[in-house]
C-alpha cells in the first residue's frame, strides 16, 4: 500500500535524502521548502516521479501559507515530518550571538514550527487509516545530555520534545501517533563535515522508524535506529 508523507524542510540535508528515498519507493510525497525555485535537487527528484511529488513553498513557522497548502491538497497524509530546523548560536553564556533575534528564530522554528505544522494538516491526518507526527528533534534537547553551549538549540529541541508529548496525548483519541527523532549526528550543512554518519544513513533509518511506529508507542522519542532515548 502507497504511504503518503509530508516533509517540511525538504529542500537540503536530511529532508532531501527522506524526500528522494520516499519517491524512489514509490510512496507519495508532499514536500515543503521556502525556496523551491532554488530546490534544484528536491525538483529533479520530483519531476521523475511519474506525478507522485508536489512541493510546496512556505515557512515552517508561517501559519497562513501552511493552511493555504492544507486547503489545496486532496486526501489523507498518513507520515508528517517536521523536519525544519536551525541551529542557535553554538557558544556559552558569552556568545553575543544569543540576542533576541536569533533565540527568536530558533524557537519559533524548531518548537513552534512543528506544533504549526500538525495543527494545519491535522484534517489530512484524519483521513488517514495510520496516522503519524515525526518531529525531527535532537538528543542535544534530552535533559540528560549534559551540553555547555548552544543553549537555544538545546532548549528549542526540548521544546519540541514536550510538543511531541502533549500533541500524543491529545491526539491519541484521534488514532494519530505522535514521535519525536533523534536523527544521529549528520554530515549536512548543519551537521557539519565531521559529523558520524551520511544523510542516507540516517533517513533511511528514520523511514524504517516512521514505518513501524504504532499508537502504542505515541509518546516516544527515538534514535535513528529505533533506540528508545530519554526527553
Ligand atoms: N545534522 C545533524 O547532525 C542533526 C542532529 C540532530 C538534529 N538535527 C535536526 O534534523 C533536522 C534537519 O537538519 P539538517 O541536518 O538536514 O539541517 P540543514 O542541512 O541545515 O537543513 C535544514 C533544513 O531546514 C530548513 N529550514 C530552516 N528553517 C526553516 C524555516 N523557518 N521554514 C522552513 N524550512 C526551514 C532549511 O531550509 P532553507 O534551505 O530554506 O534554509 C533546510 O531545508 C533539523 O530539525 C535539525 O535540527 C540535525
Amino acid at each position: 500500500m502507497t504511504t503518503t508523507y509530508l516533509i517540511t524542510g525538504a529542500n537540503r540535508g536530511i529532508g532531501l535524502e527522506m524526500s528522494r528515498l520516499i519517491l524512489q519507493s514509490g510512496d507519495r510525497l508532499y514536500a515543503v521548502c521556502r525556496n523551491p525555485e532554488t530546490a534544484t535537487e528536491l525538483n529533479k527528484f520530483v519531476q521523475e516521479s511519474n506525478g507522485r511529488g508536489q512541493i510546496f513553498k512556505s515557512d515552517a513557522c508561517d501559519e497562513e501559507t501552511l493552511a493555504n497548502i492544507a486547503d489545496k491538497i486532496v486526501g489523507g497524509i498518513d507520515v508528517l515530518v517536521c523536519n525544519a530546523g536551525v541551529m542557535s548560536a553554538r557558544g556559552g553564556l558569552g556568545d553575543a550571538a544569543n540576542n533576541a533575534s536569533s533565540v527568536s528564530t530558533v524557537l519559533m522554528t524548531n518548537t513552534a514550527g512543528p506544533f504549526f505544522t500538525a495543527r494545519a494538516f491535522h484534517k489530512h491526518l484524519q483521513q488517514s487509516s495510520a496516522p503519524r507526527i515525526c518531529i525531527i528533534s535532537s538528543y542535544m534537547g534530552s535533559q540528560q545530555h549534559q551540553g555547555t553551549s548552544a543553549y537555544f538549540y538545546r532548549a528549542s529541541k526540548a521544546g519540541a520534545n514536550n510538543i511531541m508529548v502533549t500533541l500524543a496525548n491529545e491526539l491519541k483519541a484521534d488514532g494519530i501517533t505522535v514521535a519525536s527523532f533523534h536523527p544521529g549526528w549528520v554530515k549536512t550543512e548543519m551537521g557539519g563535515s565531521g559529523a558520524d554518519i551520511t544523510p542516507n544513513e540516517s533517513a533511511s533509518g528514520l523511514i524504517n522508524q516512521f514505518q513501524a511506529l504504532k499508537l502504542a508507542n505515541t509518546g516516544s522519542f527515538l534514535n535513528y535506529d529505533g533506540k528508545p532515548l530519554p526527553l
